[in-house]
């Protein structure tokens, strides 16, 4: 397990389509450990291995306070979404800042789990968005080209 270096806007692996995971085979597992610890290291809520210079469809979300509840997604695809949610959201790619972005309020995802077994998930409120977000991020797309209104400084809240 170890802890993998963040790609920062600006760096084009960000910009990439990922592809498909086929087998989670050992490669991939170290891969889940390390982005789980760059996670949790970095207390997001989220993460894309394009994030850490690999182009896979994998992502790992935490939105637990205590984060103990990760949530691994493997070629993760958006099924069904409903309502309307507009807040602040940032990305470990971007830091120091963040945007207003409008997103579903719910959101049902269909992945495969470290066994390559098929399930599906429904997300509101963070999760939901947690899920647009990091799936984005395997398609190359970041916040950034949704926001509504500039990027703001993160640093006003980070002192309270
Ligand atoms: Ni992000």
């Amino acid at each position: 397990m170890a802890i993998r270096n963040i790609r920062e806007m600006g760096d084009k692996v960000l910009n990439k389509m990922s592809r498909e995971i086929t087998e989670v085979d050992k490669k991939i597992n170290v891969l889940i450990e390390d982005m789980l610890d760059t996670l949790y290291e970095a207390n997001g809520v989220g993460l894309a291995a394009p994030q850490v210079g690999v182009l896979k469809r994998l992502v790992v979300i935490d939105v637990s306070e205590e984060g103990d509840n990760p949530i691994i997604l493997i070629n993760p695809v958006i099924v069904e979404t409903s309502g309307e949610q507009t807040g602040e959201e940032a990305c470990l790619s971007i830091p120091g800042k963040v945007g207003t972005v409008t997103r579903p309020d719910t959101v049902k995802v269909k992945a495969f789990n470290r066994n390559m077994e098929e399930f599906t998930m429904e997300g509101t409120g963070l999760l939901a968005r947690a899920f647009c977000h990091e799936i984005d991020h395997l398609d190359g797309i970041l916040y950034v080209e949704r926001t509504t209104g500039e990027l703001r400084s993160s640093f006003a809240e980070e002192e309270e």
